[in-house]
C-alpha cells in the first residue's frame, strides 16, 4: 500500500514507519519536525535499509496537503501529527486545539478532496477520563476529561464518527492508546523528549544515565496494590504492529471502528522503577511527593477487542520494554542530538 504518515518523525510513527516499511508497504512521511529531529530520518534509513520519502511541512497546510494528495495516489493516511503534552496543553489550550483538531479537520478534508477514505487516527486512553471500572473496554463512556490535550482527542473522535456518518466511503481506525514506551530494539530509535520529561519511563531513563538526580513518585496514597499509581505500559514496537492490523481491517470494514491498544496488565510507580533497575543494573533513587493534578489511580485496558477483530495483541513484557529504553538511552544519552 502506499501510505502517508503524518507525524512520522515522531516517537510512535517512526517506530510504525519501521514496520510499514518491512511489511513492503510504500511510505511518505509528512513531519514539521515541530516535535522530532530530522536526524529520525538517517536512523530509519539504518534500520529499514532504504530513505523513507519526507515532506516537511504542517498538516494544517492546506495547500501543502493538495500539493501532496495530487503528487501521488495514497491509500491511506496514518496520522500520528499532533502535540502531546497534557501540561502545556492547559497553559496554551488555542494551540491544542489548533493542532490537533484543526490539524485532523484539514487532513480530513483533503483526503476527501483527494478521494482518499482510509484513516487510522492516534487517539488516546485518556479519553476513558475516570473510568468507573478496570479494564477499560471501548464500550465505556468518553469525553469526561480533564484537560484540553484529553478534550483535542476526544474531539477528533467525535468529529470522525460524524464524517464517517455522512459518507459510506470513509474507513477509519481509531486506536486508543495506553501507555507506550520502550524502543526499537535496534537501539537507533527511541523516546527523544525536549527539556525534562513530562512521563515516566523516559524520566526514569534520564535518572538512570544520569542526567536527572531523583525520581519523584507522585502519590503512594492511591486505593492500588503498593499506593503508587497504576498504568498499562505498552512496547511501542507492539503499539506499531497493532497500527498494521488496523489498517488491514478498515479494508475489510468501513464505517468508523475504535480498538484499545494495550497490554491488558497494570504496573505501579514502584513496578516500574524495579523493572528498570533489573535493566540497567543501576540502583535508582526516588521519593514520594504529592500526587499530580489530573492523574487517575488506576488505567489498563480490555484486549479482547483487538484480539478478535485485529489478531493482534501485545507481545514485549515490562522487562523488555525497560530493556530496550535502557538499551536506547545508554547508546544515546543525548537522544538524537548525539549523532553529527
Ligand atoms: P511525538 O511528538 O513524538 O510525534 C508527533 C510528531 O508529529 C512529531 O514528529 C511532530 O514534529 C509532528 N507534528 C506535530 N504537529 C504537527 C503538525 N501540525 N504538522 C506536521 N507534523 C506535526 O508524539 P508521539 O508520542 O509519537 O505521539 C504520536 C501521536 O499519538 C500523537 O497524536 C499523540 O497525541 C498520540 N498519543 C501519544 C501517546 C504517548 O504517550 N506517546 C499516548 C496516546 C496518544
Ligand atoms: C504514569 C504514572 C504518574 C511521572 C500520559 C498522558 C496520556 C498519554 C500517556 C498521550 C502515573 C506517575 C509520572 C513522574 C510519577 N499521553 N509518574 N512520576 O499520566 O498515565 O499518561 O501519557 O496521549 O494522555 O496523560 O503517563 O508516564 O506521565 O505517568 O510518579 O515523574 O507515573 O502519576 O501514575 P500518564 P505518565
Amino acid at each position: 500500500m502506499n501510505v502517508l504518515v503524518t507525524g512520522g518523525a515522531g516517537f510512535i510513527g517512526s517506530h510504525t514507519v519501521v514496520e510499514l516499511v518491512q511489511e513492503g508497504h510504500c511510505v511518505t512521511i509528512l513531519d514539521n519536525f515541530c516535535n522530532s529531529s530530522r536526524r529520525v530520518l538517517d536512523r530509519l534509513a539504518q534500520v529499514c535499509g532504504e530513505r523513507v520519502d519526507v515532506i516537511e511541512g504542517d498538516v494544517r497546510d492546506a495547500a501543502l496537503l493538495r500539493r501532496a494528495f495530487a503528487a501521488q495516489q495514497f491509500d491511506a493516511v496514518l496520522h500520528f501529527a499532533g502535540l502531546k503534552a497534557v501540561g502545556e496543553s492547559v497553559e496554551q489550550p488555542l494551540a491544542y486545539y489548533d493542532n490537533n483538531v484543526g490539524g485532523s479537520v484539514t487532513l480530513c478534508q483533503a483526503m476527501a478532496e483527494a478521494g482518499v477514505f482510509r484513516l487510522i487516527f492516534s487517539s488516546s486512553a485518556t479519553v476513558y477520563g475516570d473510568a468507573e471500572r478496570m479494564p477499560i473496554e471501548e464500550s465505556f463512556p468518553t469525553g469526561r476529561v480533564t484537560n484540553p490535550y484529553g478534550r483535542s482527542k476526544w474531539m477528533v473522535e467525535e468529529i470522525l464518527k460524524d464524517l464517517a456518518a455522512s459518507d459510506p466511503r470513509w474507513a477509519i481506525g481509531i486506536l486508543r492508546y495506553f501507555n507506550p514506551v520502550g524502543a526499537h530494539p535496534s537501539g537507533l530509535l527511541g523516546e527523544d523528549p525536549r527539556g525534562i520529561p513530562n512521563n515516566l519511563v523516559p524520566y526514569v531513563a534520564q535518572v538512570a544515565v544520569g542526567k536527572l538526580d531523583c525520581i519523584s513518585v507522585y502519590g503512594d496514597c492511591y486505593p492500588t496494590r503498593d499506593g503508587t499509581g497504576v498504568r498499562d505500559y505498552i512496547h511501542v514496537v507492539d503499539l506499531a504492529r497493532g497500527h498494521l492490523k488496523a489498517l488491514a481491517a478498515i479494508m475489510r470494514k468501513p464505517g468508523v471502528n475504535v480498538w484499545n491498544l494495550g497490554r491488558g496488565e497494570g504496573y505501579s510507580v514502584l513496578d516500574v522503577i524495579r523493572a528498570f533497575e533489573r535493566a540497567s543494573g543501576r540502583p535508582l533513587p526516588y521519593r514520594v511527593v504529592e500526587p499530580r493534578p489530573g492523574d487517575v489511580a488506576e488505567c489498563w485496558a480490555a484486549t479482547e477487542k483487538a484480539w478478535h477483530e485485529l489478531g493482534w495483541r501485545a507481545e514485549y513484557d515490562l522487562d523488555t520494554m525497560m530493556r530496550d529504553v535502557w538499551r536506547w538511552q545508554e547508546s544515546n544519552p543525548r537522544g538524537y542530538d548525539d549523532q553529527p
